[in-house]
């Protein structure tokens, strides 16, 4: 991307009174923000009465906001259908998996798979962009808002029930096909008709993996068709503004690779802090190291994964500017520490930033939430350092022409279905792909290097100086073809191709890519956290190990202090056979992808760096100051310099 770089904030223009909109406007702008997103949950103000819209409040903030030179960024309102909704579909509300009705007084209380709720996502979307559409200030719509959020994903309600045998009989055929494939002869599970399976949270022990899986690809495709009727509409009264959805950090209820194949690029939410203190997918446990910078890695980690889900194009769409109020502890971010997030997101790609939220509202569940103005339209800390990346941004632009993300070193591969295949039978507890990919990517950065994430929809992996595809389990046609096309070092494992795509043990046993490499997965262990491995000569196997058995060619590279391989070679292809501490990760990564972009590998703890164009940028997530002037005076600093204080941001040229 080399368009301008903007930054905006979320604003609820129906949350003050009208008199105060176009101060508010002013100030933002006076800010230096260009974009702000509104309406995204503005349903009961927008249509107060079945069919009886009111569109006229909407009307007159666009007008004012557009009037400050802002681009709007306009919501599609049905993660909030109003109380009137249920009158109409008292069957929508999805269904958690003990069976209970998902009630109305929050939010996101719908079921995918409910055709009258979608349809109503649809009128109130045609509504919405037939009046908007060609609005020359609304520069962007998102749809609906944090798909998954609140667990919402999956829901196990009779309308779900009802699509879920429609689309199995559709995907197997026949029901011999689906016992075939799912294996129900164990325990007697087999099923005579479509119209015989359940869904699968209510049986006495563990149902079926195969079963699962279906159901997590089945909820998957709900919530993409959701969104796509919407897009539909979008794109026939809006032609040409771009179409995003605003996704969550370690979200895995719904394959964003699909959803984002509708849409015109990717936006994430992103709450450090909070992230950091739920402890989500991949989260960090040492929390108290990072509490008022989040982990240092997470954000990043999101980042290079949405912009390869968004086909280059990607934004913020929220970002935290304070304490927020739904994690378990809501510290304050260091100061500074907003404003590096941002301007990371912009070193990773990002074209758009906007903090959550203007004022922080002194009512309702997030009163507690931070923005960049206090409820008393103070400033908040936030809003100082908004300011400030808009002086960044100018900056970095008059520095070099070109600023985004420019192709990475090395790309990691990352595959939903391969992660609901550890959610459904880990065989280890807390076996987490996330985490592994996590660790893999922190081990990429220690050595300095830039990633790019990519997932099925990649074209060709030819010019990675390395590949790395560690828990890429659900093995495909689409995987083979494509690790077929890297033409630097690939390391598979630990559980690369270790099922096929129902959920079972390849025929010829893991790894199903003979073609790779000849080697053959012949047990595996999983370990209690206090029970490692040691690797001979340092570093230590955790969770997860394999017993391997070597073919024609391949060599060890590395073994367990018991003697069995850790790591296995036969020219340009590697596999890791167990998940690697930090120490031992190096060690794999130091045998198997020798590159190492000199002075900036093995930063002190706390940088993180990524090239942004014809620059270099450093963060310093630390919580004490890091002085680069040995490796790096003689740089040309753009911004900053080689003195990173904690949240400090410096950028040289390349
Ligand atoms: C996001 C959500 C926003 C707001 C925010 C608070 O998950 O999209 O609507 O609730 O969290 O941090």
């Amino acid at each position: 991307m080399t368009g301008p770089r903007h930054i905006g904030v979320c604003y609820y223009p129906e949350h003050w009174p009208e008199a105060g909109w176009a101060e508010d406007a002013r100030r933002m702008a006076e800010t230096g923000l260009t974009r702000v997103r509104i309406g995204e949950f503005a349903w009961s103000r927008l249509e107060p009465d079945p069919g009886r819209f009111d569109f006229g409040w909407l009307d007159r903030a666009i007008e004012t906001l557009a009037a400050a030179g802002l681009g709007i960024v306009l919501g599609t309102p049905t993660a909030t259908p109003p109380r009137w909704m249920l009158d109409r579909h008292p069957d929508m509300l999805a269904v958690d998996r003990d069976g209970r009705p998902r009630g109305f007084g929050s939010r996101r209380h719908y079921c995918f798979s409910h055709e009258g709720y979608r349809a109503e996502g649809v009128r109130i979307t045609r509504a919405l962009a037939e009046r908007y559409g060609r609005h020359p200030a609304v520069v962007a719509w998102q749809t609906d808002n944090e798909y998954g959020c609140h667990d919402t994903a999956v829901s196990y309600s009779h309308a779900a029930r009802k699509g879920f045998r429609r689309w199995l009989a559709s995907r197997y055929g026949s029901v011999a096909d689906l016992n075939a494939a799912w294996g129900t002869v164990f325990w007697s599970m087999e099923y005579r008709s479509f119209e015989d399976i359940e869904l699968p949270h209510a049986t006495v022990t563990e149902a079926n993996p195969a079963h699962w899986l279906a159901f997590r690809r089945y909820s998957s495709d709900q919530v993409a068709a959701f969104n796509r009727v919407q897009v539909d509409m979008l794109r026939e009264h809006a032609p040409g503004v771009p179409i995003l959805h605003n996704y969550m950090g370690g979200e895995t209820g719904f394959d964003h690779f699909d959803l984002g194949a509708d849409l015109d690029g990717a936006s994430w939410d992103v709450y450090p802090l909070g992230y950091l203190e739920v402890g989500l997918p991949g989260g960090r446990v040492e929390t108290r190291d990072f509490m008022r910078q989040g982990d240092p890695d997470f954000q990043a980690f999101h980042h290079d994964l949405y912009r390869a889900v968004g086909r280059g194009r990607w934004w913020i769409m929220e970002l935290q500017p304070g304490p927020v109020n739904w994690a378990p502890y809501n510290p304050v971010p260091l100061p500074g520490m907003s404003r590096a997030w941002a301007l990371e997101a912009f070193a990773h790609g990002a074209e758009t930033v906007c903090w959550f939220r203007w004022r922080q509202a002194p009512f309702a569940q997030e009163q507690m939430h931070a923005g960049l103005l206090r409820p008393d339209g103070q400033p908040a800390p936030a809003l100082a350092e908004a300011r400030r990346v808009a002086d960044d941004l100018a900056t970095l632009a008059a520095a070099a022409p070109v600023v985004g993300a420019s192709r990475a070193d090395v790309a990691l591969l990352f595959d939903y279905p391969s992660i609901w295949a550890t959610e459904i039978q880990p065989q280890s507890r807390g076996f987490d792909t996330i985490q592994l990919l996590l660790d893999a990517y922190r081990a990429l950065r220690r050595r300095g290097l830039s990633v790019d994430i990519l997932g099925p929809t990649a074209e060709s992996l030819s010019g990675y100086r390395a590949v790395l595809a560690p828990g890429l389990i659900v093995w495909t046609e689409v995987w083979r073809n494509l690790i077929a096309t890297a033409d630097g070092p690939v390391l598979l494992g630990p559980r690369t191709g270790a099922k096929t795509p129902e959920l079972s043990i390849p025929a010829g046993l893991p790894p199903d890519c003979p073609a790779l490499i000849d080697l053959t997965v012949a047990r595996v262990e999983s370990l209690r956290p206090d029970a490692g491995v040691p690797l001979a000569g340092g570093g230590t196997i955790r969770h997860w190990r394999e017993f391997v058995e070597p073919g024609a060619g391949v060599a060890t590279v590395l073994a367990c202090e018991d003697g069995t391989p850790a790591l296995l070679t036969a020219g340009a292809v590697s596999y890791l056979a167990g998940w690697p501490d930090a120490v031992a990760f190096d060690r794999v990564l130091d045998a198997v992808l020798p590159i190492r972009p000199g002075d900036l590998a093995d930063l002190p703890d706390g940088i993180r760096t990524r090239r942004m164009g014809g620059l270099q940028v450093l963060i310093n997530y630390g919580s004490s100051p890091v002085d680069l002037t040995g490796r790096l005076a003689d740089r040309d600093w753009v911004l900053g310099g080689p003195h990173l204080a904690p949240a400090d941001v410096a950028a040289f040229r390349r």
